[in-house]
């Protein structure tokens, strides 16, 4: 069964937003790699990789569908934050609106009567438990140390032990 085009569509907006989500996590590496908190920049690295990969995830979904990947611009994030806390609240944030067109994306797929989409979606509703975890736990580390300089260290040399993909 070929992708229906209202799903293609919707995917191809999601290839968008994944990449979006890439390039996010890449320029709050940078912002981290500017304040000298190299395991922070490390874990920021990784997630952008595996924002990339969820793009392909998507990309490739619609070939195997036959359907038509058409790329767009990438508009540009923001590039420093305020704080350590500041860009983990965002990226908490950022990964709730995704999981909301996650979900989105798993309706139309239920209405439009796609099960092989709906249940590759799944994969990705499972995934954004993980990745509003993982944020959130780190937002609530850093209001833990607060203005704790040991703590932030400490944080930063357990966030430089995250493993690729
Ligand atoms: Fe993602
Ligand atoms: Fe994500």
């Amino acid at each position: 069964m070929m992708l229906k085009s209202k799903l293609e569509k919707a995917i191809n907006k999601q290839i968008n937003a994944e990449l979006w989500s890439a390039y996010l996590y890449l320029s709050m590496s940078a912002y981290f790699e500017s304040i000298n908190l190299g395991g922070f920049a490390h874990w920021m690295k990784v997630q952008a990789q595996e924002e990339l990969s969820h793009a392909m995830k998507f990309y490739d979904h619609v070939i195997e569908r036959r359907g038509r990947v058409s790329v767009a611009a990438i508009t540009a994030p923001p590039i420093s934050w305020k704080s350590p806390l500041n860009a983990f609240e965002e990226a908490f944030k950022h990964e709730q609106k995704v999981t909301g067109m996650i979900d989105e994306l798993a309706n139309i797929a239920v209405a439009e009567k796609d099960h092989a989409t709906a249940n590759m979606l799944q994969w990705f509703v499972n995934e954004q438990v993980e990745e509003e975890s993982s944020a959130d736990h780190i937002v609530q580390k850093l209001n833990q140390i607060g203005t704790n300089t040991g703590g932030l260290f400490m944080l930063d040399h357990e966030l430089g032990q995250r493993k690729k993909g």
